[in-house]
């Protein structure tokens, strides 16, 4: 049965999705499942883009066979040496021992480290300006460096506008029903893992997505073909849109996120409180108890919003582990442009809002308010006016 799809007349999505592995790279939650896309264009030569993960090595061998029958490839191009796109080559490779491997001399140092037994294969070097042609076609490969891998490619086909990008413009959740973007609402359906994917993923090279963007700005991109989640065709400019902010570290949204972490309950309470009179004044809060929250979904919502409230417990004269998992993670994949208020709980010895500003400071572009909240165990009545004027600073900021 045929589970392959058209891209365009000839160039094919032999891709598969998974909706049984829990995590993706054993960490980001993946309730929606992953595709890991392929493609394959039929031209007077044949060349692959790509392979998938081994947990959907069967569909993926199925839809090549499928669409190849008893042609054989002739190029196999490697984007880049990531197990969730190149754990099959070594059996493509069995299957098509004649094909040529395309790829940038970094990837063939890598395919030596994960394949050695495919050393004899032949091989085909490519950098930033060389191409490939198929006939009709011819690829032009663009260099992508730390975008998120160091020897990743892009590849561009003038004659149908289509940039094969690598991870670059992934996103998770599996492909259930159409091919394309268009085919789903985006924005509601795979917007807020798309932003999780590239903030959790790709946010801390923003400058080398920069780099490649300007380069793609330059190219007439009818298509989109990443190696996860949809293929775009179009509104194109409204998803390049989103990289562009993403890249930049500019918000998304006018949106506050308030996170907070609580033993007891008595830290959420008073966050809470702040939400809602943050809320009265007309802000859009989103509130997220740092425990019940993968880490993920709040590095993405971090990228999306422009200011960020986090209220912590100490906890044995520090910060609460996972808030201060969250700051370490914010500050590993270098958020910047931000604005920041802090309140902080403690019994003896109130001290997490100043640990947390010493951390947050130090981020580029972000601004930390002195103003800290201080609770003491639990929100008093007297704490009104100070929770009051720092709703007030927040919503005004
Ligand atoms: C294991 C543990 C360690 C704590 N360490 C401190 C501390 O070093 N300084 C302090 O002022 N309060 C400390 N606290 C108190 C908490 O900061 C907080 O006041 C209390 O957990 C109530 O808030 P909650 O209901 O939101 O958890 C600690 C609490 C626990 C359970
Ligand atoms: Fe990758
Ligand atoms: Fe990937």
């Amino acid at each position: 049965m045929k589970n392959y799809r058209n891209v365009t007349e000839d160039i094919f999505w032999i891709g598969a999705s998974d909706t049984r592995l829990s995590r993706f790279e054993n960490i980001f939650p993946i309730p929606r499942g992953v595709s890991y896309n392929s493609y394959a264009v039929i031209d007077e030569k044949i060349c692959l883009f790509d392979t998938a993960d081994v947990s959907v090595a069967d569909q993926y061998i199925e839809n090549l066979q499928a669409l190849l029958g008893d042609r054989t490839p002739d190029y196999q191009v490697i984007l880049h040496m990531e197990p969730d796109h190149c754990s099959q080559i070594a059996r493509v490779a069995g299957m098509y021992p004649d094909m040529t491997l395309v790829g940038s001399a970094q990837a063939f140092k890598f395919l030596h480290q994960f394949f050695p037994e495919l050393d004899d294969m032949k091989k085909q070097i490519v950098k930033e300006g060389d191409s490939l042609s198929t006939g009709h076609h011819e690829f032009s490969f663009v260099a992508a460096p730390m975008v998120h891998w160091p020897e990743v490619l892009f590849a561009y086909d003038k004659e149908s506008g289509a940039l094969f990008s690598a991870d670059a413009f992934g996103t998770f959740g599996a492909i259930e029903t159409g091919l394309f973007a268009d085919e789903y609402d985006f924005e509601k359906e795979f917007l807020d893992d798309a932003r999780r994917y590239y903030a959790n993923i790709v946010g801390k090279f923003g400058g080398q997505v920069q780099l490649v963007l300007k380069k793609a700005a330059g190219l007439d991109i009818k298509y989109i073909c990443p190696l996860h989640g949809p293929v775009w065709r179009k509104d194109i400019s409204w998803f390049i849109d989103k990289y562009q902010k993403w890249s930049s570290y500019e918000a998304e949204t006018d949106d506050i996120l308030l996170v907070y972490g609580s033993l007891y309950g008595h830290t959420a309470s008073a966050a809470r409180k702040v939400a809602e009179e943050i809320a009265a004044t007309g802000a859009r809060v989103s509130v997220y108890d740092v425990s019940g929250t993968h880490l993920s979904v709040l590095i993405g919502e971090a990228w999306r919003c422009r200011r960020i409230v986090i209220i912590s417990p100490t906890y044995n004269g520090g910060i609460y582990i996972p808030v201060r998992d969250l700051i370490e993670d914010m500050a590993a994949l270098g958020l910047k442009n931000r604005k920041f208020f802090l309140g902080q709980n403690g019994t003896w010895a109130p001290m997490s809002g100043k640990l947390m500003a010493e951390k947050l400071t130090a981020l580029a572009g972000c601004t930390v308010s002195d103003n800290i909240l201080t609770i003491t165990s639990a929100l008093h009545d007297e704490d009104e006016a100070a929770v009051k004027a720092f709703a007030a600073e927040v919503a005004g900021a």
